[in-house]
């Protein structure tokens, strides 16, 4: 499949099939991650896989919502800020970092014929209780992994290029 494909057919799918996700296929993903750039090359990034229900039962606290613990695998994405790269003016690059290798893994996903959705509605403290994470470490996102049990199609609803794009100037 080619990356622009990918971008075409990705979409948030909040309902997946109890069908297991094959490792080869999660590692996979995780490798595309692996792969991204980042700031300097700092990768101040790690991620949970979780495919255990106890573990999913515990994040139901953490999110309003609980259809994303149905599927076989949950990633969270997380930045070590303390590894990450800061520009000279105090800005912080590490939610860009772990964006990047989430959405590097958010396309191969799609590339492997599974489904993904961001999510960053959740209650981070909560999140970092449920799952053992270090007070130092930020909880960026997560998305559910597994195969979809709704149907949906293309990418369709985006402002257009002449409303987003400034030719020399703004
Ligand atoms: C940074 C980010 C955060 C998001 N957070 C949530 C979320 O917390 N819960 C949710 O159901 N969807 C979330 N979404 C999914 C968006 O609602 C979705 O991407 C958008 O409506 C476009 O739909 P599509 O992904 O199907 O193209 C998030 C998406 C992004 C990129």
């Amino acid at each position: 499949m080619k990356v622009s494909e990918a971008i075409r057919l990705r979409r948030s799918i909040r309902r997946y099939k109890s069908k297991e996700v094959e490792k080869e296929k999660i590692m996979h993903v995780l490798e595309a991650g692996r792969l991204a750039p980042s700031a300097a090359n700092r990768q101040p990034r790690h991620f949970i896989v979780i495919t255990d229900s106890k573990v999913k039962e515990r994040l139901v606290e953490t999110y309003s919502k609980d259809w994303f613990i149905h599927a076989p695998v949950i990633i969270v994405a997380c930045a070590d800020p303390n590894e990450a790269w800061v520009r000279e003016d105090g800005e912080e690059y590490w939610k860009v970092d772990v964006a990047i290798a989430l959405q590097n893994m958010i396309l191969c996903a799609t590339e492997e014929g599974l489904e993904t959705c961001w999510i960053v509605n959740f209650d981070e403290q909560a999140e970092k209780g449920a799952l053992g994470i270090p007070p130092h470490i930020r909880v960026v996102a997560m998305t559910p992994l597994g195969y979809s049990d709704e149907v949906k199609g293309e990418v369709s609803n985006r402002k257009p290029l002449e409303e987003v794009i400034h030719l020399e100037h703004w």
